[in-house]
């Protein structure tokens, strides 16, 4: 099996990767970013920050599979809470992913990415159930009782479904309520997996996401996720990740 490809838009989301990287690795700076290349946890990977949004992310995404021989990709990072069962400090994991400012109506139907003939991506199903069972490992093992026998926080809760894609950061309740009235299945709002998810279409490459909710991407999306990205974020992907990689 060829290299597995992690993907993330913000430095703090993949900082703990980097940082867990077995000695060797090196750096290969294409197109404005540094690519990392060696191994994780002894499989080897290729590790990128793609920069925020939807060009970005597919740049990234055709850079890695076209220059480094990945046989997945996945994408990880925060997002904001669209479902109303989903909250701030669960993870979604993909089943598909569509995007959502996609509008060339009346072309083409609203959503339809045109000339593919498609509005939804799905994610791989075996890499997705992997991330689907390591976090809920990793948040019962988070939520184990404490010394004291008491836990202190709400167990957060695991995922699977629609995730929403566009180049919009939705801080404004009626951004987002209007988003859950239009997409009423879409569990989470972010801003690079689903044009991620069409590169890989595109080359036949599978592909995953895994997001853990920073926001409700209501009037508060600003300060939660910044506070989420300084204290929160880099602890889930490596923590999920380590296991599913050493086995
Ligand atoms: N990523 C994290 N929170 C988000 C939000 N509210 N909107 C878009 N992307 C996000």
């Amino acid at each position: 099996m060829g290299r597995l490809a992690i993907l993330g838009a913000l430095h703090e989301e993949i900082a703990d990767l980097l940082a867990a990287m077995d000695p060797g690795a090196t750096i290969h700076r294409i197109a404005m970013r540094d690519f990392h290349v060696g191994t994780l946890w002894g499989t080897p990977c290729v590790i990128a920050l793609s920069r925020i949004g939807k060009v970005a992310a597919a740049a990234t995404a055709s850079i890695v599979i076209q220059e480094f021989q990945v046989s997945r990709v996945l994408f990880t990072g925060l997002a904001g809470g669209l479902h109303a069962d989903v909250d701030v400090g669960d993870v979604v994991v993909a089943s598909s992913l569509m995007q959502h400012d996609m509008d060339a109506r009346p072309l083409f139907d609203q959503h339809e990415i045109p000339l593919l003939g498609r509005v939804c991506f799905d994610a791989d199903a075996g890499l997705s159930a992997l991330l689907h069972d390591g976090a809920e490992q990793f948040i019962r093992a988070s939520g184990e009782p404490s010394a004291n026998g008491r836990t202190t926080l709400a167990a957060p809760k695991v995922h699977r479904g629609l995730i929403a894609t566009g180049d919009v950061f939705v801080s404004h309740n009626d951004e987002a309520q209007a988003l859950r009235k239009r997409l009423p299945d879409a569990l989470c709002v972010e801003m690079e997996g689903a044009a991620m998810a069409q590169v890989c279409y595109e080359f036949g490459i599978p592909f995953a996401v895994m997001r853990v909710i920073s926001d409700r991407a209501d009037h508060a999306a600003k300060m939660d996720f910044t506070a989420f990205l300084q204290n929160v974020a880099r602890v889930y992907t490596a923590g999920i990740l380590e296991p599913l990689l050493k086995s």
